[in-house]
């Protein structure tokens, strides 16, 4: 049995260091914000090569309040990718602007700067490129479109602890880098989790305040927050498991490098690594018309597999009322009927992959 996800593997390697953490805060009364959240917001902004960091309840939350620290809402439109986890346009609609889609390239199923500019209008506020599966997007063009139009870039990297874009880590290309440290993440908490950086000071001010009510000072509120911060717990958790983040990377990095040497014969479509990217290997995603055979041969074998996503955002009810055909977007479609992940994380062997690669070409 091969499961897509072993959630207990990180704490059982861990245990040790992830108790102690775990007493740390308890034994210390401090159970709101406090020293070990900002321990953790400044050794993540010193990870991701960032200014400031500022922990968050959780990844929605942290694309929220970066549209919000933005002044994004009703009237504007932001651009998201075709291709994405919900939360993406959820947080453009939850804001109260319009979601703009534009369709992957094909190859990196991450959005294509080539189609960007067609979708910009004089109610463009925002370009909201995802770092789909950890492996990066194309930021310099879509950097040099928000240049030339004078509108900011936020960056979903809900999964890519750790990628590197033409050599620079993810966390700081854009305006604001939204994180999530959702468990089954890259870097991943107890519970929900989540996070911004940027090299902006005004930007993380406007953040921390609007985390907190919207308060600098207690029982003082500047403007309409909420509540949305890194719970302590989980802020000393990440503090553990960050020490271990690149070791993990590496070895997902070699696992991957082993799916595309096994799987090289076969028909499926693999993930494409442009010479710029340094993925994260949060997902292996391939491409198969026989999507179904495969995933069933998996299944009886004891493997687990996942699809990432099995509806594009447009075609799920919840966006019923934005009116898109479903034929409008014909890559998002299409990846949503083709891909699968194959099990991939730094708790997986190579005999492991081995034997799912076995599986996967028939044997
Ligand atoms: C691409 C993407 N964006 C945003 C999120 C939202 O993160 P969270 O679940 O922490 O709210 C996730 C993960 O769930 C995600 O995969």
């Amino acid at each position: 049995m091969i499961p897509f996800l072993d959630l207990g593997a990180a704490y059982r390697e861990l245990k040790i260091e992830i108790d102690a953490a775990l007493h740390r805060v308890l034994d210390s009364g401090w159970y709101i914000l406090g020293p070990e959240v900002e321990a953790f917001e400044a050794e993540w902004a010193s990870y991701c090569e960032a200014t400031h960091a500022v922990g968050l309840a959780n990844g929605l939350d942290a694309l929220i309040l970066a549209l919000r620290a933005l002044d994004v809402g009703p009237g504007d439109e932001v651009i998201v990718p075709s291709n994405t986890y919900i939360a993406t346009w959820l947080a453009v609609t939850a804001v109260g602007a319009r979601p703009v889609p534009v369709e992957p390239d094909p190859a990196t199923h991450n959005i294509d700067p080539a189609l960007i500019a067609a979708a910009i209008t004089p109610a463009t506020k925002v370009i909201l490129p995802v770092h789909l599966y950890g492996q990066p997007a194309d930021m310099d063009p879509i950097l040099a479109i928000a240049r030339q139009h004078g509108i900011a870039v936020v960056e979903d990297a809900a999964q890519a602890h750790g990628a590197r874009y033409k050599g620079k880590r993810i966390g700081t290309h854009g305006d604001i880098v939204c994180w999530s440290f959702y468990p089954g993440k890259n870097l991943g908490a107890l519970g929900d989790g989540g996070a911004i950086t940027t090299n902006r000071a005004d930007l993380a001010d406007k953040i921390q305040v609007l985390r907190n009510y919207g308060s600098r000072v207690k029982y003082v509120n500047e403007v309409q927050g909420v509540n949305s911060r890194l719970d302590p717990i989980q802020a000393a958790v990440l503090r553990v498991k960050l020490a271990h983040l690149d070791d993990w990377t590496e070895r997902r990095r070699v696992l991957a490098a082993q799916y595309l040497a096994g799987l090289g014969d076969t028909n499926l479509i693999l993930p494409h690594v442009p010479d710029w990217a340094n993925p994260a290997w949060h997902l292996f995603v391939v491409r198969t018309t026989e999507r179904e055979t495969l995933q069933s041969r998996l299944t009886a074998a004891g493997i687990g597999t996942l699809i990432h996503y099995p509806i594009p955002p447009h075609m799920q009810a919840a966006y019923a009322d934005m009116g898109i055909e479903p034929g409008a977007l014909p890559l998002a479609r299409q990846l949503a009927v083709e891909v699968i992940s194959l099990p991939i994380g730094p708790h997986l062997s190579p005999d492991d992959v081995q034997a799912i690669s076995d599986h996967v070409c028939g044997a």
